[in-house]
């Protein structure tokens, strides 16, 4: 579990019920101990219940349960860059997604007192694959690519929460830097100086400090004006060549060896296309309106803070 201790808190805020899906995630431990720093009850859904800690409270299944929440935070959702994407996987990328965000409309649905915001985890891949430098915020459309297909589902089953009066917002969370995630799986080659650019490196990057996505997720929360889609990236997105010089910089190694993308087509198939060598400039639009100011909007200083 990534502990992270957070300077920022409401000491005067209201303690509250908040029930979360994979609350022992990389983000969503990270969200967790947040939430348990300003003294809100948790419960987490989880396949283990066993292993979540007190004053977490874990359970399997939202079967049986008739607890009052006042947020709804939905994190779950099988790994989508461990494993290549044969048809199997995707179904579970998938299935797991939409599985999940099922049961908790189901939940809803039964019961009397609902929550009075729900906040349902989605991606940037909702905006798709397709070339281009234009800045897209939540206005921007989805395409055929896996990605779009799957955030697109996954926000549809979410919005049922909309008629029952919940309040919904959709998390479209981009490239997170944390104790983890895919930060992590880049250090390596980069602490050994074997990093570099990912095929042309033009393609776009669009991050966020974990800090500053559990910020806006609190922000939903507490602010009633915020619906609809979200973007959950940093207001300054960078392309991969950016990104890999600075992270270079950061830990002051070459980053002289690119990676063909010839060569993360062939070890990585549809899953390095779309992911590695696809992205777009993300803005945070809504969320910037809705007046939230960002711990982190240099690149560099988000990368020197993780690592
Ligand atoms: N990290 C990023 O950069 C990023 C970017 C965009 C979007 N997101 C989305 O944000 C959400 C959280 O991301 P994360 O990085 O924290 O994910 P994560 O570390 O992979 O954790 C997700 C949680 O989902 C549960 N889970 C895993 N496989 C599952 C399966 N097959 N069926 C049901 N539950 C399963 C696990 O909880 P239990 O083991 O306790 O059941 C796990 O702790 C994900 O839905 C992800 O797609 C993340």
């Amino acid at each position: 579990m990534a502990i992270i201790c957070f300077q920022v808190s409401y000491p005067g805020a209201k303690k509250m019920n908040i029930l979360i899906t994979g609350g022992t995630g990389f983000i969503g431990s990270a969200l967790c101990s947040r939430l348990v720093e300003d003294q809100h009850h948790l419960v987490v859904v989880s396949r283990h219940p066993e292993r979540i800690k007190p004053p977490v409270q874990g359970i399997d299944s939202l079967a049986n349960l008739d607890m009052v929440f006042d947020a709804v935070i939905n994190l779950a959702g099988e790994p989508i860059v461990n494993k290549r994407w044969t048809d199997q996987q995707k179904q579970r990328i998938l299935s797991s997604r939409l599985d999940t965000t099922q049961a908790l409309i189901d939940y809803f649905a039964r019961i009397e007192t609902k929550p009075h915001v729900f906040i349902s985890g989605s991606a940037i891949g909702y905006y798709g694959t397709g070339r281009t430098n234009d800045p897209i915020d939540e206005t921007g459309a989805g395409d055929d690519s896996f990605s779009s297909q799957i955030c697109r589902q996954w926000e549809a089953i979410a919005l049922k929460a909309e008629p029952m009066g919940i309040r919904t917002c959709l998390l479209r969370t981009g490239v997170v830097l944390g104790n983890g995630g895919a930060l992590a799986k880049m250090l390596t080659p980069f602490k050994l100086g074997a990093g570099g650019r990912m095929g042309s490196g033009t393609q776009w990057m669009s991050w966020i400090h974990i800090r500053d996505l559990i910020g806006i997720i609190l922000y939903c929360i507490e602010h009633d004006g915020i619906q609809g889609p979200v973007n959950g990236t940093a207001p300054g997105p960078v392309t991969n060549q950016q990104f890999t010089k600075a992270l270079g910089r950061v830990l002051n190694r070459p980053t002289i060896f690119p990676m063909p993308a010839a060569a993360i087509k062939l070890l990585m198939g549809q899953m390095g296309e779309e992911l590695l060598l696809a992205g777009k400039k993300i803005l945070p639009r809504k969320i910037q309106d809705a007046g939230y100011a960002f711990l982190f909007e240099d690149l560099e200083e988000a990368l020197a803070d993780v690592v």
